[in-house]
């Protein structure tokens, strides 16, 4: 299965696919994870992470009834993305979900919103390399399976390669099994382009695997940042709400044996063509619905998922913006399944292979 021009770091962690879907608040929950499982050959060993998950939160929470610590039966190759910094919560969150059997756990370093800035969390955590390193620490302490740090290129306006190179070491050396940076600056935010050089460049002074993020919106891409800047992973995000079979994609162009083919995905081949990328994707919202619906049995909850998957995903289409419209304009999921079913059957929409990031 390992392709020749893969490197070997993550071997050692059982990983020979080794292509990721990102943690996003109110994208990555279980209907979202299973679209993509759905869309991906079943002989690839693919680890999708979950949303943001607040320690503090965790160990109040009920692991079947709350929506983001959901899990399909048997899903094991799932990474919880923890956010927090202190001990008190993060133990006993990891010992919760350890009964859920995750891959590991992840460490968010990266968000910028201001909420998770006060309580020393996300980004903030970058702005201090002996806490940063503490807070790894701790999560190894409890964790009885792989640890990763999900972080950014720059803790600022600038990228300090200098620095980075210093904070990523220090998270290796205290334990940290891999890293995902998303290679953009906090002040960058989501927009733009992504600097995958710079993760290249952090890659070669470390021992552990390292995964780019960022602005990854193609297979082409994918296999780039490992082929062309020696990154040892790709981890997709946004795209994957426009084009959930991705790593399908991936695994031809890697020449893998990739077949998929089930009687609700007919399809011999990922879909190429702009106009075959969108009339899946067309299919692919509905099949989406009836996920968010196998979990979840909150109307409202299902009506936002969807409208914030396909807000998310519209922008890659020709009609995506209309689409969107018509998807708001649901009052109910019937109503929903039936706007989407006569959207498909109208319009000849077209994918964009690649957008501007914003
Ligand atoms: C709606 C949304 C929610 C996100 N939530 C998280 C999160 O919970 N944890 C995290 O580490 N990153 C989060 N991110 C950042 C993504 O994981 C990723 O780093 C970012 O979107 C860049 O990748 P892309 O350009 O391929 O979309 C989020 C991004 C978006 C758009």
């Amino acid at each position: 299965m390992e392709h020749p021009f893969l490197h070997k770091r993550f071997s050692r962690l059982g990983i020979s696919f080794p292509f990721f879907i990102a943690p996003m608040v109110g994208l990555s929950h279980v209907a979202f994870r299973e679209l993509i499982r759905f869309y991906t050959p079943k002989n690839l060993r693919v680890i999708c992470y979950t949303e943001m998950l607040s320690t503090r939160r965790i160990p109040n929470e009920k692991l079947e009834t709350t929506e983001g610590l959901k899990t399909s039966e048997n899903e094991c190759d799932f990474i919880p993305q923890l956010l927090g910094n202190d001990e008190k919560y993060i133990a006993p969150s990891i010992e919760k979900l350890m009964t859920k059997v995750p891959f590991g756990f992840d460490i968010n370093m990266g968000c910028p919103v201001s909420h998770t800035l006060k309580h020393n969390w996300g980004v903030r955590l970058m702005g201090d390399i002996n806490y940063a390193a503490s807070v790894v620490k701790t999560v190894k302490k409890h964790s009885p399976v792989p640890v990763s740090v999900k972080l950014r290129g720059g803790a600022d306006k600038v990228e300090d390669p200098a620095y980075l190179f210093d904070f990523t070491s220090a998270l290796e050396q205290n334990g940290a099994d891999f890293i995902t940076i998303h290679a953009r600056t906090r002040a960058q935010k989501h927009k733009g382009d992504a600097n995958w050089n710079l993760v290249g460049e952090v890659r070669n002074k470390l021992s552990i695997p390292v995964i780019a993020n960022g602005n990854i919106q193609t297979s082409a891409d994918a296999i780039q940042v490992i082929q062309h800047f020696g990154c040892d992973g790709a981890m997709i995000a946004r795209a994957a709400c426009a084009r959930p079979w991705i790593l399908w994609q991936i695994a031809e162009d890697l020449g893998l044996n990739a077949c998929i083919s089930n009687e609700l995905l007919p399809l011999q081949k990922a879909p190429r063509s702009q106009s075959d990328e969108a009339k899946e994707y067309g299919k692919a919202c509905l099949i989406f619905l009836s996920l968010l619906e196998k979990y979840s049995q909150d109307e409202q909850y299902i009506l936002e998922r969807f409208r914030f998957f396909v807000a998310t995903g519209c922008r890659w289409f020709q009609f995506g913006h209309y689409y969107w419209k018509t998807c708001c304009s649901a009052k109910n999921i019937e109503h929903l399944r039936r706007v989407v079913t006569e959207f498909n059957e109208k319009f000849q929409n077209n994918m964009y292979e690649r957008i501007n990031m914003i």
